[in-house]
C-alpha cells in the first residue's frame, strides 16, 4: 500500500505492518533485574537483547523511554541480564507486567557485585552500564560485562516468536557448518568474524 511520505521525507510505516513483520525475527527472552533506591529488587521481561563486542565484553538492550524499571537501574548503573528457560513463561509474563511486586513467589539471590539474580535462569550476565544512545521511543543500553554465568543443567531457552511464547524443536536442532570452527569464533575478534 502506498502512502504518503512524513513531513521530513521518510515514508510512513504502519505500526501494525511494523510488528507484525518484525515479529517474524524469533528472540529468546531476557529478564533485567537491578536494585531499587529502596533496595528491593526491580526488573522487567526484555526481549530486545543482544550481544555486542567480544572486545570489550559489551552487551545491549532496548528499555521503553516510558519503562519505570529502566529508571531506577539507570541510577544505579548496574544490572544482570537473566535468560529465561523454556519454563519460565508465567515468570516471564509477571516482569513484563505492570505488577508492584515482580519477583513475589521468585526464587532469587543477592550476587557478590550486589546485583538480584534469578535462580532458575538458563544464564546470567552481570554488567555495569558502559553508555546508552537514544533509539527512537526507546533507548540502547550498553553494558559492560563483569560476571558470566550459566546453568549446569541442560533446559532450554524459552522463545517469542509472532507475540507469542515457543521454544526449541530439539529435533530440528543440528550444528552449524561452522560449528568445528566455534571455539575460534568465540576467542577471537577480527574484521571478518561474528561472536
Ligand atoms: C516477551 C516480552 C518481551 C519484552 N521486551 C521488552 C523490551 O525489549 N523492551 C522493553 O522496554 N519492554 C519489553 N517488554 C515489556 C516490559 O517488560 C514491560 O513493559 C515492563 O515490565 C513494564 O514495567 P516497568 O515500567 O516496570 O518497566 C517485554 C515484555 C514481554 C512480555
Amino acid at each position: 500500500m502506498e502512502t504518503k511520505p512524513t513531513a521530513d521525507g521518510h515514508p510512513v510505516i504502519d505500526p501494525r505492518q511494523f510488528r507484525n513483520v518484525l515479529g517474524q525475527f524469533c528472540t529468546g527472552i531476557t529478564v533485567i533485574t537491578a536494585f531499587g533506591d529502596d533496595a528491593a529488587p526491580i526488573g522487567f521481561a526484555c526481549q530486545s537483547f543482544a550481544a555486542l563486542s567480544l572486545d570489550p565484553p559489551l552487551v545491549l538492550f532496548c528499555p521503553t523511554k516510558a519503562s519505570r524499571s529502566w529508571a531506577a537501574i539507570e541510577k544505579t548503573g548496574r544490572f544482570c541480564v537473566n535468560i529465561l528457560a523454556e519454563e519460565q513463561q508465567q515468570l516471564c509474563a509477571r516482569f513484563g507486567s505492570r505488577e508492584p511486586d515482580k519477583f513475589a513467589g521468585t526464587s532469587w539471590h543477592t550476587s557478590e557485585l550486589k546485583l538480584p539474580v534469578l535462580d532458575d535462569a538458563l544464564a546470567t550476565i552481570q554488567c555495569t552500564v558502559d553508555s546508552v544512545v537514544d533509539g527512537g521511543d526507546h533507548y540502547i543500553v550498553i553494558g559492560r560485562v563483569q560476571v558470566l554465568s550459566e546453568s549446569t543443567d541442560s533446559d532450554r531457552p524459552l522463545l517469542f516468536y509472532r507475540g507469542q511464547y515457543t521454544a526449541i524443536e530439539p529435533e530440528k536442532t543440528v550444528p552449524a557448518p561452522w560449528r568445528a570452527d566455534l571455539d575460534h569464533f568465540l576467542t577471537t575478534t577480527t574484521l571478518d568474524t561474528w561472536l
